[in-house]
């Protein structure tokens, strides 16, 4: 073995002996909550919108025509439910899971929002240099936060009066149609426009943020997007313990003693 192959043999793996350390910005039932949301959101956009297929579309069903919109009215209903107890329960985790209320304190509009909204249109037409320091949540992630708690409030109420359209006057329903119709509009827009291009069309994300499956950004990110929730949780050990996730050290691949092609 020539000195140059020994050396590299012993050199430590440098990818191996680094410590990366990650953010959570969402924990396990965070995720699972978000996941549960997102697949009852799927399926009642694509059950909610079938209703509006034009009917050469639909005649292309054929004789299946009936089951197939039977079953359609089964698994809108089925996924309202689940949408509206996994909301239920989201209320419940913010009032009586301790990382719950952490979540409900950081995400209420405070005035340093609306500071954070005016630097950062001014760091936009660059009459600012640097954009404000934002922490765990901002204005933007709020904004979409409140819009998502009144469309899916909008749609459960609206969504229960249709279901059960006997107990109801025509002008009650009137109104719950066109809202439950439009609303449906709006929201699928939020989230394919809005939802999207915030989260995962940024030209660092594209084209798509794991976020959601992992749960954590690498220290970089969390530099740049939330300073100051940063600085907070390096100044505190208490918030490290919560925030902080310390990857387990890497398995060390047993280290090459040999290089390629030697005896
Ligand atoms: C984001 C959530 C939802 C979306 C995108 C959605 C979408 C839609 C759409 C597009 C329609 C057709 C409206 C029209 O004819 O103008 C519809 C109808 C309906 N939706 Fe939803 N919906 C959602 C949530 C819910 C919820 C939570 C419930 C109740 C549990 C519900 C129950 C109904 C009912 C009963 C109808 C009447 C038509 C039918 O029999 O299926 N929806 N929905």
């Amino acid at each position: 073995m020539t000195e140059e192959r020994v050396i590299s043999a012993n050199k430590p793996n440098e990818k191996s002996d680094h410590k990366k350390r990650n953010f959570i910005r969402l924990n396990f039932n965070e995720r699972v909550q978000h996941m549960i949301f997102l697949i009852c959101f799927i399926i009642l956009a694509l059950t909610g919108f079938m209703i509006k297929l034009p009917e050469d579309i639909v005649s292309k069903f054929g004789e299946a025509k009936t089951v197939v919109f039977y079953y359609r009215g089964i698994l809108h209903r089925i996924a309202g439910v689940t949408m509206i107890l996994v909301s239920l329960y989201h209320v419940f985790y913010l009032l009586f899971k301790p990382a719950g209320r952490r979540w409900l304190v950081d995400m209420l509009p405070k005035l340093k929002d609306l500071h954070d909204m005016l630097g950062t249109m001014l760091y936009y037409v660059r009459l600012r240099e640097k954009p404000p320091e934002y922490d765990r949540f901002y204005y933007k992630q709020k904004m979409e936060y409140g819009a998502l708690i009144a469309g899916a409030t909008l749609m459960s109420v609206t969504g229960l009066l249709l279901w059960t359209e006997q107990m109801w006057p025509k002008f009650i329903l009137d109104i719950a149609i066109i809202v439950h119709g439009m609303e449906a509009i709006l929201a699928c827009l939020a989230i394919m426009v809005w939802h999207m291009y915030e989260v995962h069309l940024k030209p660092r994300k594209f084209p798509i943020d794991n976020l959601w499956i992992t749960g954590v950004i690498d220290e970089e990110e969390m530099m740049e997007e939330f300073p100051l929730h940063y600085k907070k949780i390096m100044a505190d050990p208490d918030l490290q313990k919560i925030f902080v996730q310390q990857e387990k050290e890497e398995v060390r691949r047993p280290r090459r003693i040999f290089a390629r092609g030697s005896q």
